[in-house]
C-alpha cells in the first residue's frame, strides 16, 4: 500500500563550518554535525525535500595561524585538513549532500554578489578601525593573533576578537594587556581603513524578528538579546590580512573580508554548488534550520540574520539550534593535556559508528554543558544498544526462525486481542512522540523515545510469553510474534536517523525491502507486514564491551594527533 501523504517541503539543515586549524574531538560531533545529521536523516525519511549542507571554513585567521605554527604553506596544509576533516564525518555517518570549502571559486563570487547587494543597498560605510600592528612583526595582527584579558570576564586568554570564555565579541581596543600568539611580542594600535555593515538601520527588523522566535532554546534567546540590549554598533567586515576573500572595491586589494562575514554565506554557496534549484531552498516556502555551537550563537541569531535582513530575499532561519559545551570527565577537552576523545583515533579502535552515536545522541548538550565518560558509554552500549534494542531484534528473528519455521502470518482481525489492538495504538503514539521531538530538533528527548519504544517490545514479548503459548497454541504465539514484528520494523525506522546502519541490519535481518532510511520510510512504518512474511537470518547487532577494553579505548582515543604529524 502506498500512501500518498500530504507534499512536504524544503528543508535546508546546515551545521556551523568548522575551521580546519583542528581535527575534530567529539565535542565538536555533538556540537553540531550530529544533530544536524539525526535532523536531516529524519527529514529526509519524513519526506521532506532535504538539503543538509556545510563545509570547511578555510579563511581568516585561525587557519592561517595554525598553517603558520606547522610551517607548511596554506594551501597544503588546507587541503589536509580538509580530508581529514571529511573523512571523519564519513566516518561518523554524517549525511551532508554537500561539505564544501569556503576556498573555492564559487565561494568568492557568492560572497562578493552578497557585498554589492548590501552595498547598493546603501548598507556599507568606509570608517576607520584600531587594528593590532605588531612592530616586530612588521604587520597588522587579526585578533586570533593576539591573545590579552578579557575586558568582560577577566578571562586571560582571550582572542583579540572573541572570548571563548564567556562569548564576548572584542574590538582590538578593548583588550588588555595584548600580546602576539606568534611572538609573544607587545602590541600596538593603529589606525587602519575598513568597511562597516550598518547595523543601526538593521536593528528595528532584527529586534522584531529576534522577538518572535519562541521556538529558541534558552541560551540562544539569552545570547540574542543580550546583544540587543547592549545595542548594535556598525560591524567592520574586512581586515588586513592576506588570506581570504577579495573586497571588490578600490583601494582594498590588500584587504580580505572578515571571516565571520564570508563564513555563513557558505552556507549559499555551499547550496549553489550542491543544486542547480539553490535559490529554491533559500526563498519561498523552504524552511533553514541552523545547528551550530555556543560561541557561534551570536553570529547565527544577530550577525548573519542581520546580513539577512539587509541583503536579498533569502529566508531567515526557521530554528537555530544553538548547543552548549561537551566535557570529558568533569574537564574541558584538551588537545595538548590528551583529555577528550579526538575523532582521528577512533576508525582503529574498532568500534562501529552507531555505538559512538547512539551514545553521543544521549549527551547532546541541548539544554546546558553536559559530559562525556566511559563508564557511562560502555553501561548504555551493553544496557541500551545490547540489552534492550540488540535483544529485541534477536528475540524477534530468532524465535521467528526457530519455532515459526521462519514465518509470520498476518492475523485476521478476530485474532486481534484488545490487548494487542492497545500494544499496536501504542507503537503509533509512541512513534508520533518521537516525531514531535525530532520535529523540534530535541534529539536527546526523541532518542530516549526510541529506547522506550524497544522497552515496550520487550515488555510485550515477557506478558504474551510466546515461547509458553507456542506449546499449546502456535496460532497465538505467530500472533504475538507478528506484532512483535511490526514494533520492530517501526524501530528500525525511528532510529534510522540515530543509528543508520544498525537499522539497515534490522531490516535485513525482518528481510523487507528498501531501506528505513528511504524518503517516505518514516509514514509506512507501522504499515502492516505482508500476508506471509518470511523473515531473513538473525545476525549479532553489537559485540558487549568489556571493562578491560574500555580501557585499551581510553588510552588509544585520548592521544590526539599532533598536526606536524599530517605532513
Ligand atoms: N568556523 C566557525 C567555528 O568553527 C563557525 C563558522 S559557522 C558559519 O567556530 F556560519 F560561519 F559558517
Ligand atoms: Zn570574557
Amino acid at each position: 500500500m502506498v500512501k500518498t501523504g500530504p507534499k512536504k517541503g524544503k528543508r535546508l539543515i546546515t551545521a556551523a563550518l568548522p575551521y580546519v586549524n583542528n581535527i575534530p574531538h567529539l565535542g565538536h560531533m555533538v556540537g553540531s554535525h550530529l544533530p544536524a545529521d539525526v535532523f536531516a536523516r529524519y527529514s529526509r525519511s519524513k519526506g521532506y525535500e532535504t538539503l543538509f549542507v556545510g563545509g570547511s571554513d578555510e579563511n581568516g585567521t585561525p587557519c592561517g595561524l595554525a598553517a603558520e605554527k606547522v610551517g607548511v604553506p596554506i594551501g597544503t596544509f588546507l587541503d589536509t585538513l580538509y580530508g581529514k576533516h571529511k573523512d571523519i564525518y564519513n566516518w561518523f555517518g554524517i549525511s551532508y549532500d554537500n561539505f564544501s570549502r569556503t576556498s573555492k571559486p564559487v565561494h568568492n563570487e557568492t560572497v562578493q554578489d552578497f557585498f554589492n547587494v548590501l552595498d547598493k543597498k546603501g548598507l556599507i560605510k568606509k570608517g576607520s578601525m584600531k587594528v593590532f600592528y605588531s612592530p616586530e612583526e612588521d604587520r597588522f595582527l587579526p585578533g586570533r593573533y593576539v591573545s590579552g584579558e578579557c575586558p568582560k570576564c577577566g578571562y586571560d586568554e582571550a582572542n583579540g576578537d572573541q572570548c571563548e570564555s564567556c562569548t564576548g565579541v572584542l574590538t582590538a581596543s578593548e583588550l588588555k594587556n595584548p600580546r602576539s600568539v606568534i611572538s609573544g611580542g607587545a602590541i600596538e594600535i593603529r589606525d587602519s581603513e575598513h568597511l562597516f555593515l550598518d547595523f543601526e538601520k538593521l536593528t528595528t527588523d532584527l529586534r522584531k524578528w529576534v522577538g518572535k522566535q519562541k521556538q529558541w532554546r534558552s541560551q540562544v534567546k539569552g545570547i540574542a538579546n543580550g546583544w540587543l540590549d547592549e545595542g548594535l554598533r556598525d560591524r567592520c567586515i574586512t581586515r588586513d590580512l592576506k588570506h581570504g576573500v577579495p573586497v571588490p572595491v578600490d583601494g582594498f586589494e590588500d584587504k580580505v573580508f572578515y571571516v565571520w562575514f564570508d563564513a555563513p554565506i557558505g552556507y549559499i554557496s555551499a547550496t549553489k554548488e550542491a543544486t542547480p534549484d539553490w535559490k529554491d531552498f533559500w526563498t519561498g516556502e523552504s524552511e533553514v534550520f541552523n545547528f551550530l555551537g555556543k560561541d557561534n550563537i551570536p553570529f547565527h541569531t544577530i550577525f548573519w540574520p542581520g546580513m539577512i535582513i539587509g541583503g536579498e530575499e533569502f529566508n531567515l532561519p526557521k530554528n537555530v539550534l544553538g548547543l552548549n559545551y561537551l566535557n570529558y570527565e568533569g574537564k574541558k577537552f584538551s588537545k595538548s593535556k590528551g583529555v577528550g576523545v579526538f575523532c582521528e583515533r577512533l576508525p582503529e579502535l574498532g568500534l562501529p559508528a552507531d555505538m559512538w552515536r547512539a551514545y553521543l545522541s544521549q549527551i547532546i548538550p541541548e539544554s546546558g554543558d553536559t559530559e562525556f565518560k566511559w563508564d557511562e558509554f560502555q553501561e548504555r552500549v551493553n544496557s541500551d544498544l545490547i540489552g534492550n534494542y540488540g535483544n529485541y531484534t534477536n528475540r524477534i528473528v530468532k524465535f521467528t526462525n526457530t519455532k515459526l519455521g521462519g514465518e509470520l502470518e498476518r492475523p485476521t482481525p478476530e485474532r486481534v486481542l484488545p490487548k494487542d489492538r492497545e500494544f499496536l495504538d501504542e507503537i503509533k503514539r509512541q512513534k508520533e512522540e518521537i516525531e514531535e521531538s525530532l520535529e523540534r530538533a530535541d534529539i536527546r528527548k526523541a532518542y530516549h523515545g526510541v529506547m522506550e519504544l524497544s522497552s515496550m517490545g520487550n515488555r510485550y514479548l515477557h506478558d504474551q510469553a510466546p515461547w509458553v503459548t507456542i506449546k499449546e497454541d502456535p496460532e497465538r504465539a505467530n500472533d504475538v510474534m507478528y506484532h512483535g514484528a511490526l514494533l520492530l520494523k517501526t524501530l528500525a525506522t525511528v532510529s534510522a536517523p540515530f543509528i543508520p546502519d544498525t537499522a539497515e541490519k534490522v531490516w535485513d535481518q525482518l528481510n523487507l525491502s528498501g531501506s528505513p532510511l528511504a524518503k517516505g520510510a518514516w509514514d509506512t512504518a507501522t504499515d502492516p507486514l505482508d500476508k506471509k512474511h518470511k523473515v531473513g537470518e538473525p545476525q549479532l547487532l553489537f559485540e558487549g564491551l568489556d571493562d578491560k577494553r574500555v580501557e585499551e579505548y581510553k588510552e588509544k582515543a585520548s592521544k590526539a594527533t599532533d598536526l606536524a604529524g599530517f605532513f
